[in-house]
């Protein structure tokens, strides 16, 4: 079906697209039945399908550390924040679903290594610091980028971003909490947070997708009010927003750069290392492999369970059937 769709898409630039493009100038929202170029559809699933693995994927690195915790209020809060992503992943895969393609052929490219998802989840989680981190710098960052998502010129994406960035913010609230704690800790609690932090900054800063100008979808996806903002705006505001944070935890971020610019209101700040940023998409990261083999073992794990259901809707089909 995904593919007729995508096949259907009038001739770009006739009078459908030029409809199209003014209701996107007007900030009207397009919802499933609406006419869209092909292009826009299939960057939609492009963009919504990686969210969507990102949150399946995001849930390991801290799932490693449900049993670590160091209370059981500390495990129930990181047992409800990894519930959350599962939840969200869910809800994307639903919102890329009404344009056309299925919950199987997303779930192929997820586990055939086809798809991408965000390159940090693809960090070890060392220490319990790391917790800490993740809440506070990748969901800062993950709300950072997903707030403007939430005016999305696509519907169902926009509004399933509402309810996520919600979410998001208690993730981050609870990791901030983490790194307050071990910063105003003991000597040893002090240097698990910058240690953390030395590790968690640079791959947060490449949340926000390449510089400008290497970014391939950028302007089209503004045109088509996909993104409000590029992504080194978004990168700009999570350093100008962070690099406040650290300093009152009293931690120092790991960039020689990182300085106050008066005349620019803003942060200096050095570049990300984009080469090791590339070798992580291709496949180099330091756990790229277990991420993907978690996430087959996870799905052959879960066949009986499949099975059940598809059963039991076979029996409720034919009971269903016999009584008409
Ligand atoms: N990790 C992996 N791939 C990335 C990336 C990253 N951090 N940043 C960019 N890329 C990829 C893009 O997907 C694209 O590759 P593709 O053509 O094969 O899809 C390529 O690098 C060029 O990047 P562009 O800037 O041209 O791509 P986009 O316009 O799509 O911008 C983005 C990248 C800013 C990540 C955008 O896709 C986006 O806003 N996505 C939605 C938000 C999202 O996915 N957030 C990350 C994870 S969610 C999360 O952290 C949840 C939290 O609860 C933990």
């Amino acid at each position: 079906m995904y593919a007729q769709l995508v096949e259907t898409g009038a001739a770009e630039g006739g009078p459908e697209e030029q409809a199209f493009q003014e209701r996107i100038d007007r900030n009207v929202q397009i919802e499933p039945r609406d006419w869209m170029p092909a292009g826009y559809r299939k960057t939609l699933v492009r963009q919504i399908s990686q969210h969507a693995h990102s949150e399946v994927v995001g849930q390991a690195p801290e799932g490693n550390w449900i049993t670590r915790a160091p209370s059981l209020q500390r495990k129930a809060i990181l047992l409800a924040k990894v519930q959350d992503e599962a939840g969200h992943g869910l809800y994307l895969y639903c919102a890329a679903e009404t344009l056309g393609i299925s919950r199987d052929q997303l779930t192929e490219q997820l586990l055939t290594g086809k798809a991408k998802y965000s390159s940090i989840f693809n960090e070890p989680t060392l220490t319990w610091a790391d917790v800490g981190a993740i809440g506070w710098l990748v969901d800062g960052a993950a709300i950072m980028n997903q707030v403007p998502l939430q005016r999305c010129s696509y519907g169902p994406y926009g509004r399933a971003m509402v309810r996520i960035c919600k979410e998001e913010s208690f993730h981050q609230r609870q990791g901030f909490d983490i790194m307050r704690a071990l910063a105003h800790g003991t000597e040893k609690q002090k240097a698990m947070a910058q240690d953390a932090l030395n590790r968690w900054w640079w791959p947060s800063l490449m949340m926000f997708g390449p510089s400008d100008k290497d970014s391939t979808h950028s302007a089209q996806s503004m045109r088509w009010g996909i993104k409000q903002n590029s992504n080194d705006e978004l990168r700009q505001k999570f350093v100008d927003q962070t690099a406040p944070q650290a300093a009152w935890l009293g931690l120092t971020v790991p960039d020689p750069e990182l300085a106050w610019n008066e005349e620019k209101g803003c942060f200096d700040f050095g570049e990300p290392d984009w080469d090791a940023f590339m070798a992580i998409l291709k496949g180099n990261g330091t756990m790229n492999r277990e991420r993907l083999n978690a996430r087959n073992k996870a799905w052959d794990d879960g066949d009986w369970y499949r099975e059940g259901l598809m059963a039991h809707a076979a029996k409720h089909e034919a009971a269903k059937t016999a009584a008409e």
